[in-house]
């Protein structure tokens, strides 16, 4: 029997589901960024689109979408108006309390308190880290985008940090100084409400390096 043909979606009539592009494109990883405004009112909201962009520099890269009740998520008007934030790995033990944060809480009210999380001190930006996740990276903005909806929808915005600071708990770093991944159990999203934590991990060796290469 030949393979049935794959079902092909033709995104300009309609057919695309959101939903399904999250599923395929998973597991992201998920950058919890804390942001102040203006006058230093705090905010915390994760992200899972979300990534690395560049490793030298170090670079991150977000975006937002615009919510139906307010021209822009607090994230993004605090990031607009200061310039930095700062990137929380979500480890498995915090999966709760990311998923607090990311309540529509009204603008000013600082999603810590809401979620019961402490706050540490950054050391170059203002915006204060979780003090609980394994790895708080401070950000400066390098860039912004707008993404424009192409049936006059609402607009993405998609910022882009260089990262300035980096405060890793030494529980998880091993005698050589790198990061165990592994320890942390970073949550990442599928689709829908699924999460996951990547276990078990294996090796695979590339087998034509240039240099530089296997960073990536
Ligand atoms: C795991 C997870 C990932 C999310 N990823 C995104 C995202 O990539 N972009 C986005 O606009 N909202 C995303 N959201 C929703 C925001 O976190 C939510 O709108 C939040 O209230 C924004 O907060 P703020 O208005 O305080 O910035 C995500 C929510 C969860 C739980």
């Amino acid at each position: 029997m030949p393979e049935p043909e794959p079902i092909f979606i033709d995104i300009a009539t309609g057919n695309f589901k959101r939903g399904i592009f999250n599923a395929i494109i998973a597991p992201r990883p998920i950058g919890w960024m804390s942001t102040v405004d203006a006058v230093g009112k705090v905010n915390l909201a994760p992200f899972s689109y979300f990534n690395i962009m560049s490793n030298d520099p170090p670079v991150l890269v977000f975006s937002c979408n615009t919510p139906e009740d307010r021209p822009a998520k607090d994230t993004l008007k605090n990031v607009r108006e200061t310039g930095e934030f700062v990137f929380n790995l979500v480890s498995y033990d915090l999966v709760h309390e990311m998923n607090l944060t990311s309540s529509p809480l009204p603008a000013g009210m600082d999603e810590f308190d809401h979620a019961g999380l402490e706050k540490a001190a950054s050391r170059f930006v203002k915006p204060p880290r979780v003090a609980r996740s394994p790895v708080s990276l401070e950000c400066r903005v390098i860039e912004m985008m707008k993404i424009a909806n192409d049936t006059g929808g609402p607009e993405v915005n998609v910022t882009f940090g260089k990262v300035v600071g980096m405060h890793i708990h030494a529980a998880y770093l091993d005698d050589h100084g790198h990061f165990r991944t592994h320890l942390a159990q970073p949550v990442t999203r599928l689709g829908g409400a699924e999460y996951a934590i990547s276990q078990p991990t294996f090796e695979l060796n590339r087998q034509f390096t240039r240099a530089n290469e296997s960073t990536y």
